[in-house]
């Protein structure tokens, strides 16, 4: 997974006119002078569909999914059932992980945050066919999605499962694990939620624990955490991973709890 997708296709006027007006001055916003990642055009993710999962897409996304919006998830109510723990995952790509765990954490509503829309695809495919009941997607920067579209304190887990490591040092600025986000998931998290991150690139790794220990609310467990209160055992070596695995790199998984 060491080598990132290529994000920084160039965006359509119209496309800048959807996408562009999503982007938060979070230091702005909250008055503070933490690290945000610049993400520049990654906000938008060029895909084309099948005509098969454009089929799908068309049946079933109204229900399973939607795009970045001003307007906070009402999660009981697209889950259809109440008291349920919520964990969001961002940069599910095709969902490989996100597939195979949830159905061993049924009583958990899953969100899946992605950019890319035939990872999306893939995911519904799975979903759909798989009748997989505890997974919504959600297009969009997961920065946004959050800041948006969940509400403070409501989410029992965050997941960031090997994060585009943007290997070269002048896009480094560009990492999703950064003082800004770590901040953010923070106010996201319940008391007692677990953010995971997962990363098989050394670099990366290197980068993330220097932060571990930078945000105030967030405490670091380390890995493994025995007790943790939810799945952490991603079930499946991903498309990225395995990637990894074959260059022979070292996976790195890093569990906090919210204070
Ligand atoms: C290297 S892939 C890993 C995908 C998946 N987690 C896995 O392990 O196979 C990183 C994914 O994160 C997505 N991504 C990057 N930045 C994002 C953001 N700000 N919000 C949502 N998704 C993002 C990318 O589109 C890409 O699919």
């Amino acid at each position: 997974m060491t080598t990132p997708q290529n994000p920084e296709q160039a965006l359509t006027e119209r496309e800048r006119g959807q996408f562009g007006p999503m982007q938060t001055d979070f230091n702005a916003t909250f008055g503070n002078e933490l690290d945000y990642p610049r993400l520049g055009n990654v906000t938008f993710r060029r895909g084309t569909l099948t005509d098969n999962q454009q089929a799908l897409f068309d049946e079933h996304w109204p229900r399973l999914g939607r795009e970045l919006a001003n307007e906070r998830i009402d999660i009981d109510e697209w889950f259809g059932r109440t008291g349920a723990k919520t964990i969001l995952e961002i940069g599910s790509g095709t969902g490989t992980s996100t597939a195979a765990m949830a159905p061993l954490e049924a009583d958990t509503n899953v969100i899946a945050v992605e950019l890319y829309k035939p990872g999306l695809a893939k995911l519904l495919g799975a979903v759909v066919r798989g009748g997989i009941g505890n997974i919504r997607m959600v297009r969009g920067d997961g920065m946004e999605v959050l800041m948006r579209m969940v509400e403070p304190e409501s989410l029992d887990g965050i997941r960031v499962f090997f994060p585009d490591p943007w290997p070269k040092a002048r896009h480094h600025k560009r990492r999703i694990i950064q003082s800004g986000p770590l901040n953010l998931f923070a106010s996201r998290l319940k008391k007692g939620g677990v953010l995971h991150v997962a990363t098989d690139h050394a670099g990366y790794a290197e980068w993330i624990d220097e932060l571990v220990n930078v945000e105030p609310q967030l405490e670091y467990k380390d890995w493994p955490w025995p007790e943790c209160p939810q799945l952490t055992d991603r079930q499946v070596i991903t498309k990225f991973e395995g990637k990894g695995l074959d260059a022979d790199h070292v996976i790195k998984e890093y569990l906090w709890e919210k204070k």
